[in-house]
């Protein structure tokens, strides 16, 4: 068959791995493997590029993706599906590998509609696809987070000031309860569990007067008061939508140094959650669901995500993937607090 493959929405660390899975056992399985540009719009676009071996050799440790991505879903274009088909109907295209977050893989599953045969890989680093346990690029981004609240405490310390860093996941807040509770700060404000300021300043004051001068606060970028508390904001978005980096820990910061005294500062991490070198658990998972897709589509399933549940990578129909969120749990929400 001739496989087409696209890496769309946001990037992260891991991508180049699944390319390279999928571009390995796909021709070892006697495929051909096409890669389009800059993910949905280059199907659109008829943007394509053969992919070999000798084109995904040393890309494993690569962040990125070496096939560029972009923000574009076909179903909300103007004949944006048509494009697509008519792309994959000129290049002979027999199936799709779709590696991306939930704007992906729900464009996946309209264009399936249309009858093309697809498998979705998910990949964010907001790990918010349902159905998989992990989505590629969360472990890395925890990893970098984690690294940076560690380096904030030294300093937060030195200065005894309340360290306020704001991490990415606008619907979910896997990010920052991971690096929240590895990287041992004392409040984590999660999109999941809408806040109240005046419990927060609160737990600060009692820290900060019981045992210690400064403290970490993680925040999402997501995260927002909850109703009828002492603090009103609405999340910050720019003209397209996007949340303004920066802007939900700003708000907090200032709500806490004018309720507490304390001297605060903001630390926003940004894109830096998604650039860099894979982790090696991000190199595996990445792998996996590139051999996984291949073999899903050696074995004639369609409309299916690579999903890894516990030790075992399935598939999971896209149907019950698409416009769905995978929110942090209760009981972990529950625990970051406690431990914190
Ligand atoms: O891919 C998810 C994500 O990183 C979100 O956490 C973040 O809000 C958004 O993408 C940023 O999007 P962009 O890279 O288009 O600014």
């Amino acid at each position: 068959m001739r496989i087409g493959l696209i890496t769309g929405g946001g990037d992260c660390a891991g991508l180049n791995a699944a390319i390279r899975a999928v571009v390995k056992h796909g021709t070892s399985s006697g495929h051909s493997i096409v890669g389009f540009r800059n993910g949905w719009k280059g199907v659109a676009e008829g943007d394509v590029l053969h992919l070999s071996r000798s084109d995904v050799r040393n890309v494993l440790p690569l962040g990125g993706t070496v096939l560029g991505t972009a923000r574009f879903h076909p179903h909300r274009e103007d004949g944006g599906v048509e494009a697509v088909q008519a792309t994959l109907e000129q290049e002979r295209v027999e199936a799709l590998i779709c590696i991306g977050g939930d704007g992906t893989l729900h464009a996946a599953s309209k264009v399936a509609e249309s009858g093309v045969k697809v498998v979705g890989i998910p990949k964010t680093i907001d790990n918010d696809v349902w159905g998989t346990d992990k989505s590629i690029g969360f472990d890395t981004a925890v990893h970098v987070a984690t690294e940076a609240v560690d380096r904030l405490h030294t300093t937060a310390e030195s200065h005894n000031r309340v360290m306020v860093v704001e991490v990415m996941g606008r619907d979910a807040g896997w990010i920052a309860v991971h690096a929240g509770i590895a990287g041992g700060a004392e409040i984590m404000l999660a999109p999941e569990h809408p806040f109240d300021i005046e419990a927060v300043t609160r737990a600060l004051r009692h820290r900060h007067r019981a045992h210690a001068s400064f403290s970490i606060v993680v925040v999402a970028e997501g995260a927002v008061p909850a109703q009828d508390t002492a603090m009103h904001y609405t999340t910050e978005r720019d003209e397209l939508g996007q949340i303004v980096a920066g802007a939900t820990a700003e708000r907090v910061a200032g709500e806490i140094a004018e309720r507490t005294g304390f001297e605060t500062r903001v630390t926003v991490l940004g894109h830096i959650q998604r650039g860099g070198t894979p982790l090696p658990s991000d190199r595996v998972l990445a792998s996996r669901f590139g051999h996984a897709a291949i073999e899903a589509l050696n074995h004639g399933h369609s409309e299916v995500m690579t999903a890894v549940r516990g030790e075992h990578v399935e598939l999971v129909p896209l149907r019950e993937v698409a416009g769905k969120l995978k929110t942090v749990p209760q009981e972990l929400l529950t625990a970051a607090r406690a431990l914190a």
